[in-house]
């Protein structure tokens, strides 16, 4: 085995193909950026899945470690888009036109990370196509408790008591705020602080992602303003609707009573 044979460099060097001709310079950078994005969120999704099993078996300081690894990976995700505004809005309208309909709108695993983080807009699947690779793995994301779940069963764990509702809703829902789990989890921050340690790990993963959110909506209105975007949508407007929305919902609502 050599390095070479065991990363398949040859194949990965293969995969970016610019479609503008003559070639725009800053075509390849778009790719490889996409490219290396969609790599970080295999690794996150691997990890959100092991962070699931912890938390069903209790395995506190297993949580702690991996969601430190994720959120890690979150700063990365935001400080490469530092790179990408390094384009001009003159130089990506160069080979936009290239993209035609593609966006990251389309992103199979963008939509699994949100679903396995118990955020369920299923209605996001209207805008993919069931027959493209990935679909059926997106498909099963949505029916699957998600990450959120998990953590309900890790509180019953710990004493708290995690209201029927909240377990017996379709899997395909969107996680809720829920105010007897917020009651557990200030109860938790006050005498259990290893457990307190990994609640501020989850607040900073949440903050990651909101970062990237606005970080994501400002890179689109610098480089196309209020152009609609290539996915069909209105553009930053839409992405926008999702700003400032957390995915642990209950970890937010109690801030002000510590
Ligand atoms: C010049 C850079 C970029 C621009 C102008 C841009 C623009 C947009 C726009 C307008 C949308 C809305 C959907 C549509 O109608 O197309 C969108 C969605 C999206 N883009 Fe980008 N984007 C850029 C870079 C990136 C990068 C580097 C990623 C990394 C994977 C990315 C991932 C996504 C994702 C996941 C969505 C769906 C978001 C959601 O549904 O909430 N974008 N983008």
């Amino acid at each position: 085995m050599d390095y070479a044979s065991y990363l398949e460099i040859e194949r990965l060097l293969a995969l970016q193909h610019p479609r503008s001709d003559p070639e725009e310079h800053d075509e390849l950078l778009f790719i490889v950026i996409h490219q290396v994005y969609e790599l970080w969120f295999k690794v996150l999704l691997h990890e959100l899945d092991k962070i699931k099993r912890d938390f069903s078996s209790d395995d506190l300081f297993g949580a702690i470690h991996t969601f430190k690894r994720a959120r890690t990976i979150l700063k990365t995700l935001v400080g490469q888009l530092d790179i990408l505004e390094t384009m001009t809005p003159l130089s990506f309208s160069a080979f936009r036109s290239r993209l035609e309909t593609a966006s990251g709108f389309q992103s199979l695993q963008f939509r699994e990370l949100e679903f396995v983080l118990g955020y369920k807009r299923s209605e996001m699947l209207r805008h993919v196509d069931p027959g493209w690779p990935g679909f059926d793995r997106v498909q099963r994301r949505l029916g699957q408790p998600s990450l959120v779940d998990h953590f309900y069963d890790f509180l019953a764990q710990r004493g708290v008591a995690i209201p029927h509702e909240l377990r017996d809703r379709p899997a395909t829902e969107a996680t809720r705020p829920d105010e007897t789990v917020q009651r557990g989890l200030l109860d938790m921050y006050r005498r259990a602080p290893d457990v307190a340690i990994l609640l501020e790990l989850m607040t900073d993963f949440d903050e990651g992602l909101q970062e990237w959110r606005y970080r994501h909506v400002k890179i689109a209105e610098r480089t196309i303003g209020g152009k609609p975007g290539t996915g069909g949508s209105m553009g930053v407007e839409f992405l926008k609707q999702a700003l400032f929305r957390p995915v642990f919902p209950d970890l937010w609502a109690i801030r002000h009573e510590m």
